[in-house]
C-alpha cells in the first residue's frame, strides 16, 4: 500500500457536530481538538511524513467576535498542553500562516513550540492558523521583488521556495470533512496534483479508522500527473 508523504486536512464541521446535539459550537471545537490529538498519533504510526491541519483561515476572522475569541483561547491552551505528545512521538511542529494580526501570546507560543520541537526527527505537523493560500502566494511574489529577482528568475521553484511550505513536499492527499465540496483557500499551489477525499463525517468524529479508510482509498487511486 502506498502511503501519502503529505496529508492535508480541512477540519470542518465542528459547529454542525455540536448543533446536532443541541450544544454550543464551542463543544464541537473542543471535541475537534481531541480528534486532532488522536490523528497525530495515528498519522505518525501510519508512516505519514507530513500532516497539515487547517485550524483557522484568514477568512475566519469574519466570524462573530465571541467565536473568534473562543477559538483563539482554545488554540492557546492546546499549544501549551500538547508538547509532551510531540516529544514522545518525535513530531516536529511547524506553523503555516501569518503571525501578524494574531494575539501576541499565541505568536509566542507558536515560536516556542517550533523551537522546542525543531530537532525532532519524526513526522512534521504543520498547523495552519491565520492561513490563506492567496495571502501566501501574494507574499511569495512580494518576496521575489524584495529579493531583487529578475523577471526570468521568477520561476515555479523561486515562488515555491518563498511559500510557508518551502521545502515541504506537495500535498498527496487532501481530506475535507463535513461534505463541503470546496477547498476554502487551503494550499492551492501545493495541492495542484493532490488526490481529493471528501467525507460527510464531521470533524470531531474523524478518528483513526476514518483516516485509515481515506488512506485505503488513496492507495486505490491512479495518479497520472498529466502523463499517460
Ligand atoms: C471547523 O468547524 C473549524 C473552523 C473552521 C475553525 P466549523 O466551525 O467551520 O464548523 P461548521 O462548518 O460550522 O459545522
Ligand atoms: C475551512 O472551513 C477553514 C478551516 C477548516 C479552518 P470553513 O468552515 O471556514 O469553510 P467555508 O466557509 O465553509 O468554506
Ligand atoms: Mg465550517
Amino acid at each position: 500500500m502506498s502511503i501519502p508523504a503529505h496529508v492535508a486536512i480541512i477540519m470542518d464541521g465542528n459547529g454542525r457536530w455540536a448543533a446536532q446535539r443541541g450544544w454550543a459550537r464551542i463543544k464541537g471545537h473542543k471535541e475537534g481538538v481531541k480528534a486532532a490529538e488522536e490523528l497525530l498519533d495515528a498519522a505518525s504510526d501510519m508512516g505519514i511524513k507530513h500532516i497539515s491541519l487547517f485550524a483557522f483561515s484568514t477568512e475566519n476572522w469574519k466570524r462573530p467576535a465571541a467565536e473568534v475569541a473562543t477559538l483563539m483561547s482554545l488554540l492557546r491552551l492546546y499549544l501549551r498542553i500538547f508538547l509532551p505528545q510531540l516529544r514522545s512521538r518525535q513530531i516536529r511542529f511547524h506553523h503555516l500562516g501569518s503571525l501578524a494580526g494574531m494575539p501576541v501570546g499565541i505568536q509566542r507560543d507558536i515560536k516556542t513550540l517550533e523551537a522546542e520541537t525543531k530537532a525532532n526527527e519524526g513526522m512534521v505537523f504543520h498547523l495552519a492558523v491565520n492561513y490563506g493560500s492567496r495571502l501566501e502566494l501574494a507574499q511569495a511574489a512580494r518576496r521575489c521583488v524584495e529579493d531583487g529577482l529578475k523577471p526570468e528568475e521568477v520561476t515555479e521553484s523561486a515562488l515555491a521556495a518563498r511559500l510557508w511550505t518551502a521545502g515541504v513536499p506537495d500535498v498527496d492527499l487532501l481530506i475535507r470533512t463535513s461534505g463541503e465540496m470546496r477547498i476554502s483557500n487551503f494550499l492551492l499551489w501545493q495541492s495542484a496534483y493532490a488526490e481529493f477525499y471528501i467525507t460527510d463525517c464531521l470533524w470531531p468524529d474523524f478518528r483513526t479508522p476514518q483516516l485509515q479508510q481515506a488512506l485505503d482509498e488513496y492507495s486505490r487511486r491512479e495518479r497520472r500527473f498529466g502523463g499517460l
